[in-house]
């Protein structure tokens, strides 16, 4: 779907439109776990501003290919966030559940201002609706993988994103 001189030319103008948005500020990127790792290494280097970065791990799929609703946090302290300018970093918008838990949980620490960037956002209706402030790629509804992203944790190492063969799909949910 995008080989590896397509990411790197949306990360590019990605990273130059958030540090001209953000270019009197300090940043706190909140990256959320794991999905987001690669793309966030990415990113970041391409984002000459001073900035503080966190992770948050969180579990919403459960190794299945649909998503459960549920999202669970797997760290619980965060950080400081009184008065920062958070980004939110993740890897996909899908049902949507998991980053507007995040966001809540963020909001309630208060901070001066929370964005969301993701590296995908399917095009559908959401279970529930998240603005995300920076996309890298809009792509239709399907179950995609590589550059962090996984099924079953597999396929994260792959330098490409692309569309998971159906067949592996079927497999899993017999
Ligand atoms: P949501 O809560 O349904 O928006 O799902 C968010 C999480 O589900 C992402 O952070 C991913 O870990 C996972 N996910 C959703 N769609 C895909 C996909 O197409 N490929 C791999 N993981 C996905
Ligand atoms: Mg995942």
């Amino acid at each position: 779907m995008f080989d590896e001189p397509a990411i790197r030319r949306r990360l590019d103008e990605m990273a130059a439109q958030i540090s001209n948005d953000y270019r009197d500020r300090e940043l706190t990127v909140i990256a959320i776990l794991t999905g987001s790792l690669i793309f966030v290494a990415d990113l970041l280097r391409r984002i000459p501003l001073p900035l503080k970065l966190d992770c948050l791990s969180v579990v919403s799929y459960h190794g299945k290919a649909q998503t459960s609703g549920e999202v669970i946090f797997k760290q619980v302290a965060l950080p400081d966030l009184v008065g920062r300018d958070v980004l939110i970093l993740d890897d996909i918008l899908d049902s949507g559940h998991t980053l507007a838990a995040i966001r809540e949980k963020l909001q309630a620490a208060k901070p001066c201002s929370v964005r969301v960037c993701v590296l995908l956002s399917k095009k559908k209706q959401r279970a529930r609706h998240v603005d995300a402030d920076y996309v890298e790629f809009e792509i239709e509804d399907e179950f995609v993988v590589g550059y962090g992203l996984d099924f079953m944790e597999r396929y994260r190492n792959l330098p490409y994103i692309g569309v998971l063969r159906k067949e592996l799909l079927e497999q899993s949910s017999r």
